[in-house]
Order: structure tokens, then sequence, then C-alpha cells
């Protein structure tokens, strides 16, 4: 059994200001990009969480739903591994933005999409399973998105990142300052938030020109 306090490694009557200082600690040290897994990461997200709601209870140890201890909680499923849960991605298709002339720093960008009638291919939702890329959860629940290479080099499966977080390995080639505005690969970013909003299908905008190879045999769209 591995509870929320083992996880972050703090006594069981450690105070807010402690689990806070542990938390921060651990994700960092189990972000995918800096060397962690995506289960650990998860999981260090997961045992703050409970924690969390531990703290809005008051200071019962107990969750919304029963009685449970914290420290009764097991983060691990019947062979050891960490519990990951699928992570909920709301998306939208580029081409809308260009059709409805709406940019991409619109902070209403998704309820605008919400009012209007697209295709569920164009905005919708989908949930993308631990071991999934961006890309690989939008193709496994029926989507084209678009992608070329699928190994990093391509650009053409680019996405812009309006809300969660994505991973970003180290061999990509997503200038910083791009990486910095909110662009990620999609074939090999993994979400590492709970939630996600992207604008897919972004691969046509001029800031990523320099990055698009010509399309491979495998490209799509
Ligand atoms: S498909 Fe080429 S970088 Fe993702």
């Amino acid at each position: 059994m591995v509870s929320p306090f083992d996880v972050l490694k703090v006594d069981e009557d450690a105070d807010e200001a402690t689990i806070e200082r542990a938390y921060r600690e651990r994700i960092k040290q189990a972000h995918p990009d800096q060397g962690g897994t995506l289960e650990e990461f998860q999981l260090v997200r997961r045992a703050y969480r409970e924690l969390d709601d531990r703290d809005e209870n008051g200071d019962e140890r107990a969750t919304d739903d029963d009685d449970t201890d914290v420290a009764d909680i097991d983060l691990t499923d019947e062979d050891g591994d960490a519990e990951v849960e699928p992570v909920r991605v709301e998306f939208l298709d580029y081409e809308v933005l260009d059709d409805y002339g709406w940019s991409l720093d619109d902070g209403d960008l998704f309820r605008k999409a919400s009012h209007a009638d697209l295709d569920e291919s164009e905005h919708g939702r989908l949930l993308v399973q631990p071991d999934e890329s961006l890309l690989e959860g939008a193709e496994n629940r029926g989507f084209g998105w678009p992608f070329s290479c699928r190994g990093g080099a391509c650009a053409n499966c680019a996405v812009y990142l309006v809300e969660g977080e994505i991973s970003q390995p180290a061999n990509h080639i997503m200038p910083d300052d791009l990486a910095d505005r909110g662009f990620r690969l999609s074939c090999n970013g993994y979400p590492v938030s709970d939630e996600l909003r992207v604008v897919f299908n972004v691969k046509h905008l001029d800031e990523l020109d320099d990055l698009i190879l010509p399309p491979g045999p495998f490209t799509r769209r």
C-alpha cells in the first residue's frame, strides 16, 4: 500500500506548509521533462489532491465521499502500480478560428466554440489515457489530427495549449520562445495536468513555417 503521505514523503501529522513544500519538491523531480515518469508525476499530483481535500474538509483526514482516513488511501492497484486517471481534453480545430476570424489568444475562444454550430471533429472533448500521447489519444478516439514524422522532428502535429500542461521531451524541435507561448508537439507530448484545452491543426501558422518539413508518405491532413 502507498498512501498520499508515503508519496510526498511527509509524516501523517505534517502541517499544510510542510506538505506544500514537499509537493513542490516531489513534483519537480517527478516531471517527465526532468527525468521522471508520467506515472510518478500523476501519482504525486493525486497524493497532493487527496491531502488538499483533507484540508478543505477540516483536519479530519477524510475524503468527500466517505470517512476514509487519508493515511489509509492506497494510491496503487493490486499489482502495486500507480492508479492514474485519464486526462480530460477539450479541443478546437484551428481552421475554425480561421473561418470565424477568432484569435488564439482570445480568452473566450472555447466559450465561443461551444455556442457555434461546429462539427464534433472540430470542437469537442476526449479522454487521453496515461500511456497515450495527445496525438495517440485523439487517434484512438477516432479523430484524425495532422501528423507526419511522429518523432518530434517536423511540427506537423503542433497544438496550441490554452489551458493545462503537456510534457515536452528534450528531443524536440520546438524552440523555447514558441514553447513559452504555448506551442507543443502532440506526437510526443503527454498531458500532465488533469484537464487540457488545446487548439490543434496549427501547423499553418507563420510562426511554425521554419519547422515544418515537406509532407511525408504518412502525413495526415
Ligand atoms: S508528427 Fe512530426 S513532430 Fe509530431
